[in-house]
């Protein structure tokens, strides 16, 4: 394994997260975390080679808040969060629905930082210039196993 980092902003601050963890976030109202792209190594979170993520929603300590969410990195060029709403677990595209940046984590919901669109934990929109809420990224709920494959 290398000792890459991958840095990510969020609610203005910077964070670093290693290759091989996940780093909780106190971030208000729920847990966040932050997962690099190399999901493999995280807990409960294994990347296929296919391009998909399982998601083994009992097993991830950021998930296990309510409400919370992970970040997943890039699923297939997209960056993507699954969000934990009750028992609910929701993968949310994270490009903003006005000009596709890539939104950020804040203490209550989603923040664009090209021209501050905001949007709930549940990718409602809250405030444009965007004028739809962010989508569901493509998704599987695996009710037995309570695995969400994600991609
Ligand atoms: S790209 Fe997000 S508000 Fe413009």
């Amino acid at each position: 394994m290398t000792a890459e980092t991958t840095s990510f902003d969020a609610s203005r601050r910077a964070f670093l997260v290693g290759t091989c963890g996940v780093a909780a976030l106190a971030t208000g109202g729920f847990g966040t975390a932050l997962l690099a792209d190399d999901a493999w190594a995280a807990k409960g979170i294994k990347r296929r080679k296919n391009g998909k993520v399982v998601v083994r929603v009992d097993k991830v300590p950021a998930l296990k808040s309510d409400p919370s969410r992970v970040l997943l990195g890039t699923v297939k060029g997209t960056p993507v969060a699954v969000v934990r709403e009750g028992d609910s677990y929701t993968a949310l595209n994270l490009r903003c629905t006005h000009q596709g940046a890539t939104v950020e984590g804040t203490s209550d919901g989603w923040s664009c930082p090209l021209h501050g669109s905001k949007f709930a934990l549940d990718g409602d929109l809250e405030r444009g210039p965007a004028d739809s809420n962010l989508a569901e990224f493509t998704s599987r709920w695996r009710r037995k196993k309570r695995r969400l494959i994600v991609g």
